[in-house]
């Protein structure tokens, strides 16, 4: 069913635009993923790497996302592929697209299962389950949840129901809406933990840890996780801020829309990290646990801190609240295709797509446990599709859509849809043309050297 310009759902304002987007890029990335990389890859060498891809490498293909969106109007495949016989080259651009919401597909199987953790960890900290535990039976805690492939299935559904639940009522209504009730929160939340940390010790050695430059760990496997990392929190290289874009009016800036959500998805993993780093520190746990830090160390602090019980539930409600926001984003994309290309209405694409990724999903839960003997090249299931995704499919999207918009587009239009004068398109020229796309491709093969 074609759906032209004017039946098109449109944000209802740019705040509404920017709160989705923000929704969206903040998520389980910055509260769970950050702080866990940060730890395994020695600390401040990552942060600085990060900041720089964060900058000179997400921000302009954040923009040039958006802005193939906004062109196009329709799914990531049909946009890419509209846009490019528009600049008179091959429609088969549409790949683009297409490896897109094949992540996205990805992503959120593994996605839902550590929303499910979280959603679980809602539970058992409410219920003060870890008041005065010591670190032993915390870790065992958590182990016995990874080994119960019934109790992962059980909390894994629950949340990718409630992505379909939300995507299934609509756009606007359920996006949106979510987004605006829950940031602030989340903002509100994470202020209060970082708060709690400045008077209860930890944190001169957590900004120490996170700040201090050492450069001599700065690794190109540091650099890759860096990079991918920097595309899985901003929610690029994978067609849904591509999807985004298409709902965005012509009167939205998309340069100062990019800054405002780059800003704040920094601003909010780092401030997890001074949420998270003083807790480890002061308890003398290790920065360098894995998948498990939060779930594992976090739990250790609450149970022997005052009002440890309202503040772990509060935690993992923001954990969960962001994630949400972000899986809801994940699952949009692939909905809107089945809508616009085949005779499924909403509900209905939003049921089939849910289903198999909430099959791929229980594949990659069971890696903890019933399947954990079986690897690909190595990984169990659920690593595999985490480094498929972002090691390799979001960073080689990502590059794809910069190089159609430094090169393959008529850049008259860009500089009109960017509205820059001609200091400012300059910069921008040199960022999208040579910055972006060298810097990627350097990781790269470094990478495959090394
Ligand atoms: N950015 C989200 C996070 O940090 C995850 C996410 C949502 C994502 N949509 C995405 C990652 C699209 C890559 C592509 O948790």
């Amino acid at each position: 069913m074609a759906i032209n310009k004017q039946e098109h759902a449109q944000w209802s304002s740019s705040f509404g635009f920017v709160l989705a987007a923000v929704g969206s890029a903040v998520g389980l990335g910055n509260i769970w993923k950050f702080p866990y990389m940060v730890g395994e890859s020695g600390g401040s060498a990552f942060v600085i790497a990060y900041l720089f891809c964060i900058a000179l490498v997400g921000f302009p293909i954040l923009v040039a996302e958006w802005l193939v969106g906004r062109r196009g109007q329709k799914n990531p495949i049909n946009t890419f592929a509209d846009v490019a016989a528009s600049e008179g080259k091959s429609r088969s651009w549409g790949i683009v697209g297409a490896t897109g919401i094949l992540g996205g597909f990805l992503i959120l199987s593994f996605y839902s299962v550590i929303g499910g953790w979280a959603l679980n960890y809602i539970t058992k900290v409410a219920s003060g389950s870890f008041a005065g535990q010591d670190s032993d039976s915390v870790a065992a805690t958590f182990d016995a949840m990874l080994a119960s492939a019934g109790t992962l299935t059980v909390w894994h559904t629950v949340f990718m129901a409630l992505t379909a639940l939300i995507v299934g009522i609509g756009v606007t209504k359920g996006i949106e809406g979510t987004a605006k009730i829950l940031m602030p929160l989340l903002g509100l939340i994470l202020f209060i933990m970082v708060g709690y940390n400045v008077i209860n010790g930890g944190f001169g050695e957590a900004v120490a840890y996170l700040f201090t430059p050492d450069l001599s760990k700065l690794t190109a496997d540091v650099m890759l996780a860096a990079l991918g990392h920097a595309f899985f929190t901003l929610s690029i290289g994978m067609g849904i801020m591509v999807a985004y874009g298409s709902y965005l009016g012509r009167e939205v800036n998309l340069l100062k829309t990019a800054r405002t959500v780059v800003i704040l998805d920094t601003v909010i993993a780092l401030a997890a990290g001074l949420a998270i780093f003083p807790i480890i520190f002061s308890h003398g746990l290790d920065p360098a646990s894995g998948p498990g830090l939060i779930f594992v160390s976090l739990p250790i602090a609450f149970g022997s801190m005052g009002a440890g019980t309202i503040l772990g539930t509060l935690f993992f409600l923001l954990i969960t609240f962001a994630a949400i926001t972000s899986s809801v984003s994940l699952l949009e994309p692939t909905v809107e295709f089945l809508e616009e290309r085949t005779s499924m209405n909403r509900m209905m694409a939003t049921v089939v797509a849910s289903t198999v990724i909430w099959l791929l999903g229980v594949a990659a839960l069971l890696s903890f446990n019933l399947w954990s003997e079986f690897t690909i090249m190595g990984n169990g299931i659920f690593d595999a599709l985490d480094k498929l995704t972002s090691k390799f499919l979001l960073p080689l999207t990502g590059l794809a859509g910069i190089i159609f918009v430094g090169w393959k587009m008529d850049q008259r239009t860009i500089q009109q849809e960017l509205g820059l004068s001609n200091g400012m398109w300059q910069l921008w020229q040199i960022v999208a043309k040579f910055v972006a796309p060298i810097a990627v491709i350097v990781v790269f093969i470094t990478t495959l050297m090394g």
